[in-house]
C-alpha cells in the first residue's frame, strides 16, 4: 500500500542490524566464479516489509525517506544482530515413513550403499514403510518436518516424491505435497521422482515401469513442478533417464538430475544436454560433466552431508566447479537412507569444511542459487524491493559465526512472507497457516 506522498506503508521493520545480507549482486541470475563470493552485505542496516513484500533493504539511514511505518507495524530490534534472506532447500525426499538407523549401523560396519540397496533395502524398504502410510498421515509427518525446518531457517522447502514407485502411491505423495503447500508457512515446489528405484516386480521388464513413469508424468503434470530421476549403475541408465526426461520436456515439466552421486555414470553430461535445471550430488562428475553444466548454465545443488553419511571421503569438487563457472547451491537432501539432515545451517558449516567453500559462496549457495535451482530465483533468495519477505535474523554479530559454530545457532526470528512465524515470543502452534 502506498499513501498520496508515494511512500509505501511498512508493516513489519526490522532495525538494529549490524549486518544485512542482501545476496544482491552486479549480476541477476544465479551467481558464479567470482560473483558467488558476494553476499551484497550492508551495515549498520534495516529492513522494511510491507504486506509479503520487501519493500526497503540497506542503510538504516535511509529506511524513512523510503517508507511510512505503519502505527500498527510489527517492529523488530535486532540487537546487533544478523540479517540474511530465508534459507531455500532444493533437494529433499521430506515425505516418507519410517526411519533406517539399522542401515545407518550396518554402513558402519562396513556394507555399502549399493549392496544393501541391491539386498532389498535401501531405499526400497523405505517404500515399503511410505506406501504403508495415508495421505493424512504423510501431511502430518510432513508438516512436522517442514515445521522444524522452519524454525532452522529454512522458508521455501523442494519436495520429491520417489517412495511410492506406483501410478497410486507416487500421486499420494504428490497430493501429500500439495496439501503441505497450501497449508504450511513453507513454501513447497514439488517434484516427482518415480524414477528412483526399479520396483521388484519390473525388474525383468524396465522398459515396462518406464512406460509407468511415462504415464504417471502425463497424468500429474499439472501438479507437479519437476521431473526429477537417480541416473546411476543399480539405478537408472542414462538412456533409460533420457526417456523420463523426453517425458517430462513434453508435458512442460522442468528437470532435475540425481548425477554422479556414486560413480561417473554420465549424468551431468545428460543434464547439459537436457538443459535441466539442476543436477544434484556430484561427488563423481568428470571434467567433461563439468563443462556441460558449465556450458548449459545447470545449477550445481551439492548435498555434503551425503558422503559424510556414507562415510565416503568423496565430495564434489566444488572449487573446480566454481572456477569453471558453475553456480553452486547447497541443499539437505534430508532422507531417511544417505542424509537424516534438516538442517540448511548445517549444510553451509559442512559446505566449507568439507567442499572448501567460502563462508560467502556457501550463504549464497543456501539462499539465492538455491532459490535457482528449483525455478524461484526472481521471487526469493535476494533482498530487493519486490522480492517475497522471507527473513532470518539471527543474534549474532558476523555471518560468519553461521558455519563457524556449526549449523548451531538457530535463528531468533525467522520472518515467512513478511509474518513471524518461528523464533522467539512466537508459538508454532497459534501460527497461522491458512
Ligand atoms: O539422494 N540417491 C538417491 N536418493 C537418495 C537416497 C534415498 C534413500 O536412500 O532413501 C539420495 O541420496
Ligand atoms: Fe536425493
Amino acid at each position: 500500500m502506498s499513501e498520496p506522498g508515494g511512500k509505501i506503508v511498512a508493516t513489519l521493520v526490522v532495525r538494529g542490524l549490524r549486518q544485512c545480507l542482501t545476496m544482491t549482486g552486479e549480476v541477476a541470475g544465479p551467481q558464479r566464479g567470482g560473483d558467488q563470493e558476494n553476499v551484497g552485505l550492508v551495515e549498520d542496516a534495516a529492513v522494511a516489509v510491507a504486506g509479503e513484500d520487501i519493500v526497503y533493504a540497506g542503510p538504516a539511514s535511509g529506511v524513512l525517506s523510503s517508507v511510512r511505518v505503519a502505527a500498527d507495524a510489527v517492529s523488530l530490534d535486532a540487537d546487533g544482530g544478523v540479517l540474511l534472506p530465508g534459507f531455500v532447500d532444493p533437494h529433499t525426499h521430506v515425505l516418507f515413513g519410517g526411519w533406517r538407523p539399522g542401515e545407518f549401523a550396518q554402513r558402519i560396519a562396513g556394507d555399502s550403499y549399493r549392496d544393501i540397496l541391491q539386498a532389498g533395502g535401501g531405499i526400497l524398504s523405505t517404500v515399503d514403510a511410505t506406501c504403508a502410510c495415508s495421505e493424512e498421515e504423510l501431511v502430518e509427518i510432513g508438516t512436522r518436518r517442514l515445521r522444524r525446518m522452519l524454525s532452522t531457517g529454512t522458508t521455501t522447502v523442494e519436495a520429491k516424491s520417489g517412495y511410492g514407485l506406483s501410478a497410486a502411491d507416487e500421486a499420494k505423495l504428490v497430493r501429500a505435497a500439495r496439501r503441505l503447500a497450501a497449508t504450511e508457512a513453507t513454501d513447497v515446489v514439488v517434484t516427482l521422482l518415480a524414477a528412483h528405484a526399479m520396483p521388484p516386480e519390473y525388474r525383468e521388464n524396465r522398459a515396462g515401469y518406464l512406460s509407468q513413469v511415462e504415464e504417471m508424468i502425463v497424468a500429474l503434470a499439472d501438479r507437479i513442478d519437476f521431473v526429477d530421476a537417480f541416473c546411476e549403475d543399480g539405478a537408472f541408465s542414462v538412456p533409460e533417464c533420457r526417456r523420463v526426461f523426453a517425458a517430462a520436456a513434453r508435458a512442460g515439466c522442468g528437470i532435475k538430475v540425481h548425477a554422479d552421486q556414486l560413480g561417473d555414470t554420465g549424468g551431468a553430461a545428460l543434464a547439459g544436454e537436457v538443459s535441466a535445471v539442476s543436477a544434484d550430488h556430484l561427488d563423481y562428475i568428470s571434467t567433461a560433466g563439468i563443462a556441460a553444466l558449465a556450458g548449459a548454465g545447470v545449477v550445481a545443488v551439492l548435498l555434503p552431508s551425503v558422503p559424510l553419511y556414507l562415510m565416503s571421503r568423496r565430495q564434489a569438487p566444488a572449487r573446480r566447479l566454481q572456477a569453471a563457472g558453475v553456480p553452486i547451491a547447497l541443499g539437505t537432501d534430508f532422507n531417511p537412507g544417505t542424509s537424516a539432515v534438516e538442517s540448511m545451517g548445517l549444510i553451509v558449516a559442512l559446505a566449507c569444511t568439507l567442499l572448501g567453500m567460502t563462508p560467502e559462496a556457501a550463504l549464497v549457495a543456501a539462499t539465492t542459487n538455491a532459490a535457482h535451482a528449483i525455478g524461484q530465483g526472481d521471487v526469493v533468495g535476494r533482498l530487493e524491493p519486490g522480492m517475497r519477505a522471507d527473513l532470518q535474523v539471527y543474534s549474532t554479530c558476523d555471518y560468519r559465526m553461521l558455519p563457524y559454530r556449526f549449523g548451531q545457532l538457530r535463528p531468533r526470528w525467522v520472518i515467512k512472507r513478511g509474518r513471524l512465524v518461528a523464533g522467539e515470543d512466537v508459538d508454532a502452534a497459534a501460527v497461522p497457516r491458512t
